[in-house]
């Protein structure tokens, strides 16, 4: 953690939660979160549930995201949901790119690049997601992989637009496993994206860069995490399912 940099904790329900479930769990994060003022905190429900939270979280400190969306702006794409939709449902983020997305839905770096681009276009806030396998990792490709997306996700994105990005560093083999990143592994690779960053645009675009990890963090894991220089948040899936664990990782100290 950055001093000059807002930290920022995200909970990506993934394909959990009915309208019921999902406002029942927003209510008691909104309230264990009352008086956190010094972060932003963010949930990504799934799309059917967020009809039913905007009205919870008016008036709370927390944000909302989507946790996809296409790249057109309407027409015959059977099933998916458009940028406009999302800021009609009073949406601020949008998830692209997450690794579930690249590896079950066929998105790639080009899709990503396409989303993240209308994203911006229509005023919504991309959390951007990168990560490398298991197998990349084991092949010391880490840094080679990173990059690739990187550079493919922003292709075309002004400095301008670049300091609305979050990206979130998600090794795809610390997702669900409970095998995180050490603190030393995950701060490696964001201290190397921000260098990427700045070798792209410039100095004070790298350092305003927001860079979350992502990948089995607990609250017993957070703080070493954000202890970190260069981590300035936290991407959670299954401990952000849970009020107390969530509220408990928002809070961390
Ligand atoms: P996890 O998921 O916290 O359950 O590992 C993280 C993510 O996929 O964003």
């Amino acid at each position: 953690m950055n001093p000059k940099r807002r930290p920022i904790i995200a909970g990506n329900w993934k394909m959990n939660k009915t309208t019921v479930e999902a406002c029942e769990l927003v209510r008691k994060i909104a309230y264990a979160v009352i008086n956190t003022k010094d972060r932003d905190v963010v949930v990504a429900p799934p799309f059917t549930a967020i009809p039913g939270i905007i009205d919870v979280i008016r008036d709370t400190n927390i944000g909302l995201a989507a946790q996809n969306m296409h790249w057109e702006d309407k027409g015959a794409f059977t099933g998916e949901i458009s940028a406009e939709m999302l800021l009609d449902l009073g949406c601020k983020y949008v998830i692209i790119g997450h690794s579930e997305r690249r590896q079950y839905f066929g998105e790639t770096d080009g899709t990503v690049n396409k989303k993240i681009r209308q994203a911006l276009n229509k005023g919504l806030l991309p959390i951007v997601c990168v990560g490398e396998l298991l197998s990349e990792r084991e092949a010391g490709k880490a840094n080679e992989v990173i990059e690739r997306q990187v550079m493919g996700a922003f292709k075309g994105v002004t400095a301008a637009e670049m300091q609305k990005i979050v990206i979130a560093y998600e090794p795809v083999w610390a997702i669900g496993t409970g095998k995180t990143a050490t603190p030393d592994q995950a701060n490696e690779i964001h201290a190397f994206i921000r260098g990427k960053v700045k070798a792209a645009y410039n100095a004070d675009v790298a350092e305003g860069l927001r860079i979350q990890y992502g990948g089995s963090v607990t609250p017993d894991n957070v703080s070493q995490l954000m202890a970190k220089p260069d981590i300035d948040g936290a991407l959670v899936g299954g401990a952000s399912l849970k009020p107390e664990s969530f509220a408990a990782l928002v809070n961390f100290k």
